[in-house]
């Protein structure tokens, strides 16, 4: 059932490219985006005034990136939320309110506690699942479902994908509705969107390489995660896949930041991860990576092919295949999951049932 792989996990990695082609399969035309599976009218979408994201742990990485998509898209207030955080400050919800849930198993205890919350306060609930009939599924008004089959490594990695063209469709249904993009751009997204499933194959045609760089991974104690936007969002979820199958300590942080505090910590023995491929914002990263340079670490930076200089700062460059900023996310994962997946098993961790963790968490 592992098809051939070692661990579910490897094999989970390996089907993104099938995962987000399916999830994508008869929701996109040329210029918009079909959702025939939620059943808001367009007088309904356009009465929303705030929009909050409610998740836990890596769906809940997801809903960072998410609420950059739909800020940018939408022109609309987004709040995302941790949902034991949620449930228990009484956020300010309405019937104005839009209530995204994302969760792979449907079922995670906090999620759907939240998910129960904000209804019983008006919000409209539409929820991003990866399984049909899930006690999320049957309680949102509207679902949206992850077409990434089943996840059975507790480590989620095709379902984070899924989720990131989840928020990219729902994103962009809200704009079209609501008229906030151009269909010039609406058509450049789609564009993107639909190259992503063969630049995901591309990305993981050089996992060779990734398995090299992990073999010095093995004996670090501690590793950074850095990025501006979209990178610091998606180093979150880089950092929280090297903790949970490698026990190793990772921390992710806002580029920007590192100079509040943390750049005590960077030392020789502290490598640190630069992702770089929001554009906007890729010279201010080029210079908090000089400075965790000048404290000695050892930098291995992630950026688009074609983009510049970063590879005269740092002892090593992973090039992803160009695509928009917005989707930048789904590609620069891959190389995050494939190196705490081989780090993993070069410590000889129990890669698909890390110590202390379930897979579906149905308890508070
Ligand atoms: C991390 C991981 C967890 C889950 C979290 C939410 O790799 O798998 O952080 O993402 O427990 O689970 P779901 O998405 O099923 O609600």
């Amino acid at each position: 059932e592992k098809a051939g792989y070692d661990h579910f996990m490897l094999k989970e990695i390996y089907e993104q490219p099938r995962a987000l082609r399916d999830t994508l399969i008869s929701r996109l035309e040329d210029d918009r985006v079909v959702l025939n599976e939620v059943d808001l009218t367009a007088e309904q979408l356009r009465s929303f005034r705030k929009i909050f994201i409610v998740a836990c742990g890596t769906a809940w990485h997801a809903g960072l990136v998410g609420k950059t998509l739909i800020e940018r898209w939408v022109r609309l207030p987004v709040e995302v939320d941790i949902a034991s955080e949620f449930r228990y400050r009484a956020p300010l919800v309405d019937e104005h309110t839009l209530v995204v849930v994302i969760s792979q198993s449907g079922e995670t205890a906090d999620t759907l506690a939240a998910l129960r919350e904000a209804k019983r306060n008006g919000a409209r609930i539409v929820a991003i699942t990866n399984v049909v009939g899930s006690s999320v599924a049957r309680e949102a008004h509207d679902v949206i479902y992850t077409w990434a089959g089943p996840e059975i490594a507790v480590a989620s990695t095709k379902a984070y994908t899924t989720q990131l063209e989840g928020m990219a469709l729902l994103g962009l249904y809200l704009a079209q509705t609501r008229g906030t993009l151009a269909t010039e751009k609406i058509r450049e997204v789609i564009a993107a969107l639909r190259r992503l499933p063969a630049q995901a194959q591309e990305v993981l045609d050089e996992s060779e390489h990734i398995k090299d760089l992990a073999q010095s991974f093995v004996e670090i104690e501690d590793a950074f995660f850095i990025g501006r936007g979209l990178d610091w969002n998606v180093a979150m979820e880089g950092a929280l896949k090297l903790k949970e199958i490698s026990y190793i300590h990772a921390e992710a942080y806002a580029a920007g930041e590192l100079k509040h505090g943390t750049l005590a910590l960077i030392t020789d023995k502290t490598p640190v991860i630069a992702l770089a491929t929001q554009i906007d914002v890729y010279e201010k990263t080029l210079s908090n990576i000089i400075e965790v340079r000048a404290r000695d670490a050892r930098v291995i930076g992630i950026t688009f092919k074609g983009n510049k200089d970063l590879d005269k700062l740092v002892d090593r460059v992973i090039y992803l295949p160009e695509t928009i900023a917005e989707l930048a996310p789904i590609l620069t994962v891959i190389p995050m999951q494939l190196l705490a997946y081989y780090v993993s098993v070069a410590r000889g961790c129990d890669v698909d049932k890390p110590r202390n963790l379930a897979k579906s968490v149905t308890v508070e």
